[in-house]
Parts: C-alpha cells; structure tokens; sequence
C-alpha cells in the first residue's frame, strides 16, 4: 500500500501517554489534533503539554517563540471527524480491547484510505485491533515507554497483515520524533514488556518475601543494580491499575505465573491506590 507523507498527526485519548505523544509530534513540527472525549479533558492535557514545553523554556532548551509555535500546532476536539485529514492518526486510549475495535472501525470510515493507524497499546494483540477494520495493512503498533517525551524507544510493530510501507512509514516517525525505533512483531509484550513486566511483578513479590520497605527496594535497585528509578517509583509513575491490567493480558496469552499481577498491588488497585495519578500507591503524593 502506498502511504502519504506524513504532515498531520492525530492522537486520540490525551492521558498521560497521548499528551506526551502529542507533545512530541508539536515539537517536532507536526500539525497535531488530539482528541478527547470532554473539552475538560482536552484542556487538561494542553495545560500539561504547555506546562513541561515550559519547563524546557525556562531551562533554555527551547525558547519562547518555539513553545508559542508548538503549542500553536495543537488543535483540540471532542469529535473523531475532525480527524479526518490526518495521515497517520495515533490511538492512546483506555487498554480495552473492545474500545480499541469500536475505535478503529469509526476511524477507518473517517480518514483517508492511505492513513496509517497505530496504536499505542501495551499489553493487546495489535492483529486483533486491526481485525476491526476492512485494511489492516495499514495498522501498526507505535508503542511509545512512560514518560513518552523523555523515554527515548519506540517499539514499532508489526502485526500479521501489517504492510512494510506502513511499517517503515512508522519507524520514520519514530525517528522524526527523535525517537530510537526499533522493529519488532506483534508477540504479547512485544520486546521490552514481555521483560520488564515479570521483573516488575518479582520485585513487588520481594516486598513480602524479604519484608524490605518500597524505599529500600527502591533504594536497593538503583544503587545495587544501575535503574535508573525503583520499581515501586516506575510502578506508580506507570499507574498501578495499567501495570495490573498489563499483567493480566500477558498472564493470560503466556501463561508464566510471574506474569500474573501479585495479590499485594491488586489490592492497592482495588482500593484505588493508582500511584502518582491518584496521589497515592507505593508512596504518597503531593
Ligand atoms: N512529560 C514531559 N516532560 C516531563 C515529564 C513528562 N511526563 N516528566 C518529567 N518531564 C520533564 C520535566 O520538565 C523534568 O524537569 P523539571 O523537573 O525540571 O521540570 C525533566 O523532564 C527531567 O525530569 P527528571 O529530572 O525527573 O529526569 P530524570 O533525569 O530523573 O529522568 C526519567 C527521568 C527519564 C523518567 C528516568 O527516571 C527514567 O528513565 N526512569 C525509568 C522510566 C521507565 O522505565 N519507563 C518505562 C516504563 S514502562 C512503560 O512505559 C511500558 C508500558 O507499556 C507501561
């Protein structure tokens, strides 16, 4: 399939991963439509997107001028229709397979037939998202790491039917984004998940077996082993409730008990203990 150039990005679902994606792709200078489902939401995450573009101002990473033009490429909507004219429209929304197929399939009645659709998803078969459509070749995976402006990977997949024109047009994005992309298949966890995923679970499994605090876990994996942040910091930094979810979906494709989400951090998930989005998880928050 032959793909367009890729001038108008659209990021669908602006929590935490698509602001920081549709931060990038306004850095980068890409006209960039985010959409939300409340104009609430939507204002949160321009609020977001100005407040670390302005951080970087006050560093002189960037200056005034080059904040105000970002920031300028930026169109909110509540509407998918105003997708309409993106080329490549990214989806990181709620990880629900089904909202994710009912997505999909609205959006390949609103773009143009040579749009590529990626998803951000985790933890889902990105064959299965793209079973939602009549031309999956032109769905991808762009599976971008938490905080997404910082985290310097992006996993470019590619499912069963995907084209390698939509492929390599994604990877050429990534490092537009100024991105280290790399190729991978649609396996459950794809690379770095399907790793850091059962090590996350076994280290909230040594909180109970060696009966050691989260700070001394933290402080145990920083100094001790080179990360750059402690696994109950990430945890909460990734969200309690995706890092269960996330486990959830690879216990059930891979079948490894470490894959399964502990029983301690399913509690902290039922109780609304989030981490940093809720203020609280392992560590409390301002
Ligand atoms: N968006 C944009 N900018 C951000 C940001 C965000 N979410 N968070 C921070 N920043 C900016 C801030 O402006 C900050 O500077 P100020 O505090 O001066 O405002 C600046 O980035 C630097 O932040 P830090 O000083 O905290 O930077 P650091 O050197 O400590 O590095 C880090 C931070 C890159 C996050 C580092 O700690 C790290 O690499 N942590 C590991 C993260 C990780 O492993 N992520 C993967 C999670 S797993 C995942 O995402 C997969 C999944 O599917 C769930």
């Amino acid at each position: 399939m032959a793909v367009p150039e890729i001038r108008r990005v659209g990021v669908v679902g602006l929590g935490a991963m698509g602001s920081g994606i549709a931060q990038l792709a306004v850095e980068t200078g890409y006209e960039t439509v985010g959409r939300e489902v409340t104009e609430e939401l939507g204002e949160k995450a321009r609020e977001r997107i100005a407040h670390f573009l302005g951080r970087k101002v006050e560093k002189e990473r960037l200056t005034a001028a080059e904040r105000d033009d970002a920031l300028g490429r930026l169109t909110l909507t509540t509407e998918l229709a105003d997708l309409a004219d993106c080329d490549l429209v990214v989806e990181a929304i709620v990880e629900e397979l089904g909202a994710k197929l009912e997505l999909f399939a609205e959006l390949e009645r609103i773009v143009r037939a040579d749009a590529i659709l990626a998803t951000n998803t985790s933890a889902l078969s990105v064959t299965e998202i793209a079973g939602a459509v009549s031309t999956p070749e032109r769905v991808v995976g762009m599976h971008f790491f938490n905080p997404a402006p910082l985290m310097p990977l992006v996993e470019i997949v590619r499912a069963e039917l995907s084209s390698d024109d939509a492929v390599e047009a994604a990877f050429a994005v990534g490092e537009r984004l100024g991105k280290r992309p790399i190729r991978c298949h649609d396996t459950p966890g794809f690379v770095v998940n399907r790793v850091l995923i059962p090590l996350l679970n076994d280290c909230i499994r040594v909180l109970d077996e060696a009966r050691v605090s989260a700070g001394d876990l933290d402080t145990a994996m920083t100094a001790g082993a080179g990360w750059p942040m402690g696994p109950c910091t990430l945890v909460d930094l990734v969200g309690i409730d995706v890092h269960v979810h996330a486990s959830e979906a690879l216990y059930e494709k891979i079948r490894e008990p470490r894959m399964a989400p502990p029983a301690r951090i399913v509690a902290m998930k039922n109780a609304g203990l989030l981490g940093r989005k809720s203020g609280r998880g392992f560590y409390t928050y301002e």
